[in-house]
């Protein structure tokens, strides 16, 4: 996929469900009793291995286009053994939140995904999992998947995690539903509260203070009808590019602003970068608003403690952002970025500074100094969806060609980027 210079991106588009939010209508739906609807779902690849993972289980999953589909659920204890290794591709959520429900079966599972996946950090669940009573073993004993979930009766603990990580909150929480006795979990910094909100809308009852959140076992959930919010994640992009890219004005309608996420429009203030907010009714917990983006003259600025999982996986795209910004923007706290889908830090830095950007890697996050003119250059996405579409947008901003190496994992969470960025260029 190559970019160069675009004239002014304009116009208006709704982008694709949250990833976040459609992995868990899919997982609770399963867990539920009766029938969840899910409206504005993901059909991105990562949320097609959690429909996969399930419908191997013996769940009944019905897509009746690509973003609306129909989960019959059998409740808590009413998934089979499967008769394979379950694959959950490219997505974190789905390996992790599926070995907290996993440890509470009564059978052995096998799970495994790609090789992004066998590399990512899986001690942080296999340690509070197991002392809730599943048996974990890291096939490769390198703590990563392939993992062999044994499940047991759980016990309910409390557990305090090392980093704010949803992933983890939530395989404990899951796992919590089948204590024998309440679970909670205590994080260092609030992260995404997802997991809680669909829960208690199940019938599930979770209650959070401060960042501790402390679920009830043995529930009866009730399936739901899911109202999916655009993901703030996939609308971030159009943010920077609207920011960055002179002359535009993009409205991007119903996305998600839940406030464990809405870091990036945090950092669009602190940069002064012309983004107005427009609250809409959701009718959900799930708060969504319209978004209408200027191009700004933007300033550096300092991201840095509980900001950070509140914007997680915007950071490569706010990277972006800072090259365009007056002074310097130094982002830290965030050394969770090198076990993401790649080592965001390093790919960050070695392909901006290939563009020409003046950017320095710290031990847990970067500094750049925006302001130094980019150049196209060929770019490695190590097939990590966020650097593809991160680097998408810098293209556009860039002197000369800019060439993206495995642009089509985008697929992951966001299959049809190329052609909505296309359509704000001919707007
Ligand atoms: C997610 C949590 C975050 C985020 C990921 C999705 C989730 O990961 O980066 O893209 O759906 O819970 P961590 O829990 O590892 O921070």
């Amino acid at each position: 996929m190559k970019f160069t210079r675009s004239k002014a991106l304009k116009g208006e588009l709704t982008v694709p469900g949250d990833k976040s939010i459609s992995h868990r209508a899919v997982m609770f739906g399963a867990l539920a009793e009766g029938l969840t609807e899910v409206e504005g779902f993901l059909p991105g690849a990562d949320c097609l291995s959690t429909i996969d993972c399930f419908r191997r289980m013996g769940i009944a999953i019905e897509e009746k286009e690509s973003t609306r589909i129909l989960i019959q659920g059998k409740g808590l204890h009413g998934l089979k053994k499967p008769s394979q290794v379950l694959d959950t591709g490219n997505s974190g959520t789905t390996t992790r939140l599926i070995s907290g429900i996993l440890s509470g079966q009564s059978f052995e599972t096998t799970l495994t995904g790609d090789t992004s996946i066998q590399k990512r950090p899986m001690g942080r669940i296999i340690e509070p999992l197991s002392l809730m009573g599943a048996s974990i073993e890291s096939l490769n004993g390198n703590g990563c998947a392939p993992l062999r979930i044994l499940g047991h009766p759980l016990h309910g603990i409390h557990y305090t995690t090392k980093v704010a990580s949803a992933q983890v909150k939530s395989a404990i929480l899951l796992a919590g539903l089948y204590g024998d006795s309440p679970t909670s979990v205590t994080e260092p910094a609030l992260s995404r509260n997802h997991t809680e909100l669909m829960l208690n809308s199940f019938g599930a009852k979770v209650q959070t203070e401060g960042t501790t959140a402390a679920i009830e076992p043995r529930p009866h959930l009730i399936g739901q009808k899911i109202l999916v919010p655009g993901d703030i994640s996939s609308a971030a992009y159009f943010l920077a590019a609207g920011c960055i890219t002179p002359g535009s004005e993009i409205l991007i309608r119903n996305v998600g602003i839940n406030p464990t996420r809405d870091g990036i429009l945090r950092v669009c203030q602190m940069m002064k970068a012309d983004v107005r907010i427009l609250p809409i009714d959701s009718q959900t917990d799930e708060p969504m608003a319209d978004l209408l983006v200027k191009a700004s003259d933007l300033q550096g600025c300092i991201l840095e403690g509980e900001l950070i999982p509140a914007l997680i996986d915007e950071i490569p795209v706010i990277a972006v952002m800072a090259c365009f910004a007056k002074g310097t923007t130094v982002i830290r706290d965030a050394a969770e970025l090198k076990v993401k889908e790649s080592n965001r830090i390093d790919v960050m830095v070695k392909n901006l500074s290939a563009m020409g950007a003046h950017i320095t890697a710290t031990e847990d996050g970067m500094i750049i100094e925006g302001g130094y003119p980019l150049h196209g250059a060929v770019i490695d996405s190590h097939l990590d969806h966020r650097i593809a579409m991160s680097f998408a947008v810098a293209g556009l901003n860039a002197d000369r060609e800019t060439k993206i190496l495995g642009a089509e994992c985008v697929n992951i969470s966001y299959p049809a980027f190329y052609e909505d960025l296309k359509y704000l260029q001919q707007s």
